[in-house]
């Protein structure tokens, strides 16, 4: 009897500590509290989320609206990752002074480089809106609840904005059950303080991206500034560091299999409430698509990159996007099918139906998702090749900006209009022009036009592949057909070109633009497009939004007894749980940490993905690890892996021990587990976080920057 109690007792602690799946809201912390305290957790719920007193929650920002970061120094140093970092610092770089290629540690705060266009929001606080949305909704349905909530949350928003001093917005929960407000401060003053060279900060690049063991030291350093009196303003000489509400203390005392872990961040988006209708046009058709067109941009991409230094860095950031994603789908839809997640959707949904029977409710849900999804299918394609591939090309981009203009020209409005609407125009030019190679674009453009072309069905084209010029280039051998009409079109646009587009763009010459083939290629795509297939999306959209909120209230109703987290919708979020190491496949061990020994041993001088530089290879060598050194594990520590539940945005996170100190940066997830975000799979869902020791030895030793890390509270 008493081994049997035991026994109980043993499978129960298994049972609790295996509770780590959940983006909770900090708000509602206090729900998770007693679990988070048996895993280890020694702070009050009052020091991680609180209104009326500085907390950890005032420390962690969400960073250029699809990462977070982290405030680690009273002075407003901010952590966040490499990859989160990489377009500003892309942006900052040239052929000659490449601080993407070589790193960068500002000596002073005068030399710190303002990032131009990059800002953080600090949270201020969060309130339960759901009462007041709800009641002026009322019984709207589809498209008008949409306008309704636009109106609403645009009132409730302007109220807590207090004239400018917050940014406020309100978000929709459990798709429409709940709303809530979230207040905002935005700096939009931000420095880059700190950066390792590429080879480390994406060491392993697109080989070792969403893969455990891992060993790259992803992580950049920024600083907030604000005016004098301590307030956002835009960038000036005489701003000075921002002196935040809290910052992380640093803990030196590394990690240990079992340890404690949480994250505070702002995870973008999951859909963990999808049919098994929805995961099959995953598996079978919508990922398929992205996978599909993304590899052929991206050797596309990789052949000119690799012509020229100046394209290589003007390019960087968006092959490094474009990549990401790209392997993204192909782990998705592999561990979908290796997960049964499809066969684990329809159980639950089968579940759902007996519910639902029981209480003669809900009865048709699952056979209107299933119309639903019937009737968008034969489109879908349509929409993720629009998406993908037609608007890959950055001239269509440009072309189909003319819509308004073209629109206007039919509706007659006066010249002035025009002149205005051309205005705009030159400017959105030179953006696109500036991040532009035209050799480049047109492959793409005749690769990605043809691919459309062969798998949108024919019923579907856009006029522009049947009109007279086409014709000229169009038989059976399509390939060159596509090849020489991108040559047609990009030699013969004046869109390429700021001095002719300033002078033909007003509203005399306006008609002649309207005939430019660049212009004609992309109204035909666009206006195919949206009259035809778009208000189809659309309805679809509004149908899943009605099913969706029916099905999470009835879950809701169904589960009230025990918690369920809504979706990540770019709200901050906190996941809790462990350190953890984990058995990929049979036989097969994962240790829950990585040495730098395994830098020297993945490394390979020369190659793109794993080259180290010089210096870097002799500190690696000599095992000079300085402090930072793991003394029981005997050696450098680089990465951990945990049980926390995150997804993209989170990017960048603060990983935080029991004690509220920081541990390690999150900034991926693993491979066995990329089914996550629409599934989360307890045995193997894994975050990968660089160790905080990890970072702090490449800014000490590879970036001369000890007096950063004075900056900080560190905790030996
Ligand atoms: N997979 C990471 C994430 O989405 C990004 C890693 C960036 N590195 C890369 N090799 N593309 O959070």
């Amino acid at each position: 009897m008493k081994k049997l109690i035991l026994l109980l007792l043993f499978v129960m602690s298994q049972q609790l500590t295996k509770a780590d799946e959940g983006m909770w809201m900090p708000l509602l912390i206090s729900q998770n509290y007693e679990a988070m305290q048996r895993l280890g957790l020694r702070l009050t719920p009052e020091q991680i989320y609180s209104i009326n007193n500085n907390s950890m929650k005032d420390a962690i920002v969400h960073f250029g609206g699809g990462c977070t970061g982290e405030i680690i120094s009273d002075k407003g140093l901010l952590l966040t990752n490499h990859h989160c970092g990489y377009d500003a610092i892309a942006t900052l770089s040239s052929v000659n002074q490449n601080y993407l290629m070589n790193g960068f540690m500002a000596n002073s705060m005068e030399e710190e480089l303002p990032a131009v266009g990059l800002s953080v929001k600090f949270l201020s606080r969060i309130e339960d809106v759901t009462d007041q949305v709800s009641k002026h909704i009322g019984n709207a349905y589809g498209k008008e609840v949409e306008t309704k909530f636009e109106e609403i949350a645009k009132e409730i928003a302007k109220k807590a904005n207090e004239n400018g001093t917050y940014e406020s917005e309100v978000k929709s929960f459990y798709a429409g059950n709940k709303y809530y407000l979230f207040v905002y401060q935005r700096f939009t003053d931000i420095r880059l303080v700190a950066t390792p060279p590429e080879n480390l900060g994406k060491f392993g690049g697109d080989t070792d991206n969403w893969m455990w063991p891992r060993h790259t030291c992803d992580f950049s350093m920024f600083r907030v500034y604000s005016n004098n009196d301590n307030k956002p303003a835009p960038y000036s000489k005489n701003n000075r560091p921002y002196i935040p509400k809290h910052h992380l203390p640093v803990s030196l005392k590394g990690v240990k299999d079992n340890d404690y872990a949480m994250i505070m961040g702002y995870p973008g988006r999951t859909t963990r409430y999808l049919t098994s209708y929805g995961v099959d046009l995953a598996i079978n058709l919508s990922n398929p698509s992205v996978v599909k067109i993304r590899d052929k941009r991206l050797s596309i991409m990789r052949e000119e990159m690799a012509k020229d230094p100046a394209v290589d860095l003007q390019y960087a950031s968006s092959y490094a996007g474009i990549a990401n994603y790209w392997k993204y789908f192909i782990g998705q839809t592999e561990q979908l099918k290796n997960l049964n997640i499809l066969s684990q959707k329809q159980q639950e949904e089968n579940e759902f139906e007996r519910w639902a029977r029981e209480n003669k409710a809900y009865t048709r849900l699952m056979s209107d998702y299933q119309k639903a999804y019937a009737a968008y299918t034969p489109y879908a394609k349509h929409q993720t090749y629009y998406r993908e591939a037609i608007m890959a090309s950055s001239l269509t981009k440009l072309g189909a900006s003319f819509e308004n203009i073209e629109k206007a020209v039919d509706a007659e409005v006066s010249a002035d209009s025009i002149n205005k609407l051309c205005k705009r125009l030159k400017i959105a030019q030179s953006m696109i022009l500036k991040n532009m190679n035209v050799e480049l674009d047109k492959k793409v453009f005749a690769a990605l036009n043809l691919m459309f072309y062969q798998d949108v069905p024919k019923a579907q084209h856009p006029d522009v592949y049947n009109n007279e010029v086409f014709k000229n280039f169009g038989d059976e051998n399509w390939q060159q057909a596509f090849d020489q009409y991108a040559d047609y079109v990009y030699n013969n646009t004046v869109l390429l070109d700021s001095a002719k587009m300033n002078e033909m763009c007003d509203a005399d010459n306006i008609q002649t633009l309207l005939n430019d083939p660049a212009v004609v290629h992309a109204l035909s795509v666009v206006k195919n497009y949206k009259t035809y297939y778009e208000p189809k999306i659309n309805e679809f959209n509004y149908e899943m939004f009605e099913l969706n909120r029916a099905y999470q209230g009835a879950l809701l109703e169904k589960n009230k007894n025990k918690q369920m987290y809504p979706d990540a919708n770019s709200t901050m979020r906190l996941s809790y749980g462990k350190v953890n190491s984990y058995a990929p496949k049979d036989a097969v061990f994962y240790n829950y940490y990585t040495l730098a020994d395994g830098l020297l041993q993945k490394y390979k001088a020369g190659d793109k993905e794993f080259d180290l530089q010089p210096k870097i290879v002799d500190l690696l060598k000599n095992r000079d690890y300085g402090a930072y050194a793991d003394k029981s594990l005997g050696g450098l520590v680089t990465c951990f892996i945990t049980t926390n539940d995150i997804t993209g945005g989170n990017s960048g996170s603060p990983v935080i021990n029991g004690n509220g100190e920081l541990i390690g940066c999150a900034f991926d997830g693993n491979w066995e587990a990329m089914s996550g975000d629409i599934a989360f799979d307890k045995r193997y869902k894994r975050t990968i976080c660089a160790d905080i020791r990890y970072i702090l030895w490449v800014v000490d030793k590879v970036l001369d920057g000890r007096k950063l890390i004075d900056e900080m509270s560190v905790r030996y």
